[in-house]
Order: structure tokens, then C-alpha cells, then sequence
């Protein structure tokens, strides 16, 4: 058994972890970044129309923002049981490791889901991304609500994704109603 077990979460386990901690914790993960290229079959799509929810891609300056959770050791089986179902859809568990923000470095588990799972959207622009979030609903809710949620919790730990507020600037923009015209041509 592990004496310390964290989960490093940069997506939904940002804003619904929905497993018990000892401390959740801002934290960065160094050498990864943020992007919305994985399909979600299970939760913001369904099957044959997947969603798009975050993974990770790694990228050497970057680093990405989330939150690190410490769970009780013995607690950690039935945690991750529960994880594994809830991002069975490509994603693997990888031991990354993590700069809390007060400091400390620990290892975490992070669900990642790579290129080679059959589930694995890819790039897109960002009013692409948009327009198919838009179009996207799952048993969790509609696709727009998960990047909305992530932009405002990512923005309430001080560290907006570019990525990801470049879809939300994009779904906005989708959203707002026409200019209105003059009505006439004087
Ligand atoms: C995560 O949040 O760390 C994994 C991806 C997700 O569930 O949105």
C-alpha cells in the first residue's frame, strides 16, 4: 500500500471529483498540456457522437494547472475502482509528478488519455472544437456545460487555459445574437 496517494486531476476531477480526500490542493504538472482531443462516448456524447472532453498531450514548456487530492491510502482500491469506470473511455493511469502549490512535489496518479485509443479525436481549431461541443450532449450533461465548468474552475485557481477559453470565447460567440441591422439603408 501506498503511505501517500494523490490523484492529480485537470478536467471533470477538477470541479466534481466526487471521491473523498484528506486535502485537495492547486497544483502543476510540468511538460503536459491541456486539450480538448479526446471523444467522450460515455458521458458528454454518446456512442458514434462523442463528446469532447480534456486529456493531456505532452508539450516540453508547458505545464499544466489542476488540482492534487490526497485520499487515505486504504481508501484508495475503492477510489480508484471508481475512477477506472468513470474514465474507461481511453484513458490509463500514469504516475506523473506534481508541484503543489505550497510547494511540496508528489507523485500522482493522472488519467491520460494518447493518440492511440480508439475513442481519440485529435486536433481541431478552437470554433471547430465549439461548434461540435455545441452539438454534443451525454449522460452527464451537455458538452458546453463540461468546458464551461473547467474554464470557471480553472479561472477561480488563477490559471486560465488558453486553450480552453479560446473554445468558451468560441462557444460565446456562436451563442450571441446576430448584430442587429439598421433596418433601413439610409
Ligand atoms: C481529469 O479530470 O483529470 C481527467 C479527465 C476528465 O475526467 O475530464
Amino acid at each position: 500500500m501506498r503511505a501517500m496517494a494523490w490523484i492529480f486531476g485537470y478536467g471533470s476531477l477538477v470541479w466534481r471529483p466526487a471521491f473523498p480526500a484528506v486535502e485537495r490542493v492547486p497544483a502543476a504538472l510540468a511538460g503536459w498540456t491541456r486539450r480538448l482531443w479526446q471523444g467522450s462516448p460515455d458521458h458528454r456524447g454518446v456512442p458514434g457522437a462523442p463528446g469532447r472532453v480534456a486529456t493531456l498531450v505532452p508539450a516540453a514548456d508547458a505545464r499544466v494547472h489542476g488540482v492534487a487530492s490526497r485520499v487515505e491510502p486504504n481508501a484508495l482500491d475503492d477510489i480508484l475502482s471508481a475512477l477506472d469506470i468513470r474514465e474507461q473511455a481511453g484513458y490509463a493511469r500514469h504516475d506523473l509528478p506534481v508541484r503543489l502549490r505550497d510547494g511540496r512535489r508528489v507523485e500522482a496518479l493522472v488519467y491520460v488519455a494518447t493518440a492511440d485509443n480508439t475513442d481519440w479525436l485529435g486536433p481541431a481549431t478552437a470554433e471547430a472544437i465549439a461548434a461540435h461541443v455545441a452539438g454534443s450532449h451525454g449522460p452527464s450533461g451537455s458538452n458546453a456545460e463540461y468546458v464551461r465548468r473547467l474554464h470557471t474552475a480553472l479561472a477561480e485557481l488563477g490559471h486560465p487555459d488558453p486553450h480552453i477559453a479560446a473554445v468558451v470565447a468560441a462557444l460565446d460567440a456562436a451563442d450571441s445574437p446576430a448584430r442587429p441591422t439598421t433596418g433601413d439603408n439610409r
